[in-house]
């Protein structure tokens, strides 16, 4: 497939998406969050994808949604050909997304890296919902996303003032599972991509669902439907394969059933 606002690639069992609009800082606009929602179905679609890396550049993860795009926007347009329904979608694959964030991840930007399971982030980066400031309020997530993340008092200081936090504040926060230098952020993100690539790949589904269940339901609730899909899993080769690779003393060969 062509794609014009991002870049696609695979390396073993990980695939790969990195966001290319260099002259607006990768700028969500209807056609790279399209772009992304297909990269990603595609790549979700298929079994010899384990994991999906989201990247964008050294500069900028995304500075947000397409300010110009949107500005002449009427409310109607906005409710009736929403360009960003994609990342619905987006958040929606069942494959893990681990997002490596380097510069600016802002506005849609902070809240793409949001919908991902995994957040590392090079020492450049700067999380932010300055969407007050443009005389708006986030919409792609920030108000939900960002108080589970970081809890309420911090999520709301960010999102009422607009203030942007730094790569160790966003760690210390918990937003950013860990830090590292800039030159080390794709090589560290493959690592942990190829971690989970090498999973039995219904079993990661398994987790990354059950995780997902934590977000949106009661304990009560998610603990029963945890408890279900263990034992689900007790009917699959890779479970008799893990357990009997641990017994065996070596590792474990999965083939993804
Ligand atoms: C459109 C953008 C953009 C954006 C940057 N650019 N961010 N274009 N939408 N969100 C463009 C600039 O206009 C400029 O184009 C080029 O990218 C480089 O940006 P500069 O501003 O010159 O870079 P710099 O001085 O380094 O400042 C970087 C920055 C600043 C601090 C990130 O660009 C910035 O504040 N951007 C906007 C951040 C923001 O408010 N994001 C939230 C958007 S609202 P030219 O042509 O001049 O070179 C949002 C709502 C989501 O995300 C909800 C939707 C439903």
């Amino acid at each position: 497939t062509e794609y014009t606002s991002i870049l696609t690639s695979t390396r073993g069992r990980v695939g790969w998406i990195t966001l290319h609009r260099p002259e607006a800082l990768n700028a969500l606009n209807s056609t790279l969050v399209d772009e992304l929602a297909h990269a990603a179905s595609a790549f979700d679609a298929d079994d010899a994808v384990g994991c999906i890396v989201l990247t964008g550049s050294e500069k900028a993860f995304a500075a947000g949604a397409d300010i110009k795009e949107m500005e002449g926007k009427s409310s109607r347009d906005m409710a009736m050909q929403n360009p960003f329904v994609g990342l619905e979608a987006f958040s929606r694959v069942r494959t893990p997304v681990v997002a490596a964030v380097a510069g600016y991840a802002l506005g849609g930007g902070c809240e793409l890296a949001m919908t991902c399971d995994i957040i590392l982030a090079a020492d450049t980066a700067r999380f932010g919902q300055p969407e007050i400031t443009l005389g708006v309020i986030p919409g792609l997530g920030g108000t939900q996303r960002l108080p589970r993340a970081v809890g309420y008092y911090k999520a709301a200081e960010l999102v009422l003032t607009g203030r942007m936090m730094d790569a160790a504040e966003a760690e210390r926060a918990g937003l950013v599972s860990r830090v590292v230098p800039a030159a080390d952020l794709l090589a560290e993100a493959e690592k942990v991509a190829e971690t989970i690539a090498a999973k039995s790949l219904p079993v990661v589904y398994a987790a990354k669902e059950a995780l997902r269940a934590s977000l949106e339901t009661t304990a009560a609730e998610g603990l029963r439907f945890e408890k279900q899909v263990f034992s689900s899993l007790f009917a699959l080769d890779d479970q008799k394969e893990g357990m009997a690779a641990f017994r065996e003393k070596r590792s474990a060969n999965f083939t993804h059933r």
